[in-house]
């Protein structure tokens, strides 16, 4: 299973904050926005991760993350000129996927619940098919949207209906066996001037090929696409972080966890944040294992 993570957009609803600066580099409190994807997908087991960005703020992404070796995964990066859609990924992402499955992550949606990277790896094991998760939201006009039948079988997926008659939105984590290119392919654009994802899973849903796990009230989901939702997503990671002393979205500490790196590299690697509270909380994770 290799990993897309797609940072592109120009972040309009963010102006002026994103005038010169990428939205999935603003920070979530203490961290980039990009991250949380990030650690969500290394949580999944991925290690093998395409960074897709804008040409303009390519340089930043791989300042901040490099080739992944610190993390003991590899990055590797492409661009989207324009924004033309989620669905882009594929297009642009199809000679690094060469054929394999792959889990899509949105750059500005943060997801937090014990049991996530289960549900991503339980996800990856289905051999056809692709898998999405839906969350309980209050305004779904602003999302895909997927309906269910009495038995609690997707029925349909609609991208920012009107008036939606579920409250059930499908987050920006996606999980797609090899075909997906070539589905990505085949679509056109939408009336908004993108390759809309909703698409691609709308065509998995019509082979009878797509899972849709429902994310319980255990699991958070977030996107910071707006000033309002970012500071709910930042005060969501401090208000946590201060209550557990345990760090959300922390790729090196999901390395060391995961076995992608060792204790010693971890503790260089906090070395290296000097005396942040990330450092402090890094170096002890290091120590104590
Ligand atoms: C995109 C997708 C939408 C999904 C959302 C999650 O919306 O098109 O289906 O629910 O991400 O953040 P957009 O960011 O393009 O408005």
């Amino acid at each position: 299973m290799k990993g897309i993570l797609l940072a592109g957009g120009s972040g309009t609803r963010l102006h002026p904050m994103t005038l010169a600066a990428s939205k999935q580099l603003l920070p979530v409190y203490d961290k980039p926005m990009v991250y949380y994807p990030l650690s969500t997908l290394m949580l999944a087991g991925i290690r093998d991760i395409l960074v897709i960005t804008t040409p303009a703020d390519q340089e930043s992404f791989v300042r901040l993350l490099g080739d992944g070796s610190r993390l003991g995964i590899s990055i590797s990066y492409a661009v989207q000129p324009k924004p033309e859609g989620i669905a882009q990924a594929f297009l642009i992402g199809r000679r690094f996927l060469a054929g394999s499955p792959c889990t899509l992550a949105l750059g500005d949606n943060l997801v937090h619940g014990e049991g996530m990277g289960g549900l991503l790896a339980q996800a990856a094991r289905r051999e056809r098919g692709a898998t999405v998760f839906a969350y309980q939201v209050r305004d779904p006009e602003r999302y895909g949207v997927v309906w269910f039948d009495h038995e609690g079988r997707a029925t349909d997926l609609r991208e920012k209906p009107a008036n939606p008659t579920s409250n059930w939105a499908v987050i920006g984590l996606y999980v797609y066996d090899g075909e997906v290119c070539d589905i990505a392919a085949s679509i056109a654009p939408s009336p908004r001037g993108e390759l809309e994802i909703t698409d691609v899973n709308r065509i998995y849903l019509s082979r009878n090929e797509l899972a849709v796990e429902r994310l319980g009230r255990g699991y958070a989901w977030l996107d910071a696409g707006t000033p309002a939702s970012l500071l709910a997503a930042a005060t969501f990671v401090h208000t946590l972080q201060e209550r557990q002393g345990l760090m959300i979205g922390c790729p090196e500490e999901v390395a060391f966890r995961m076995g992608f790196i060792n204790a010693e590299v971890l503790a260089r690697e906090a070395a290296s944040l000097g005396s942040t509270e990330l450092g402090a909380y890094l170096a002890r994770i290091a120590r104590e294992g």
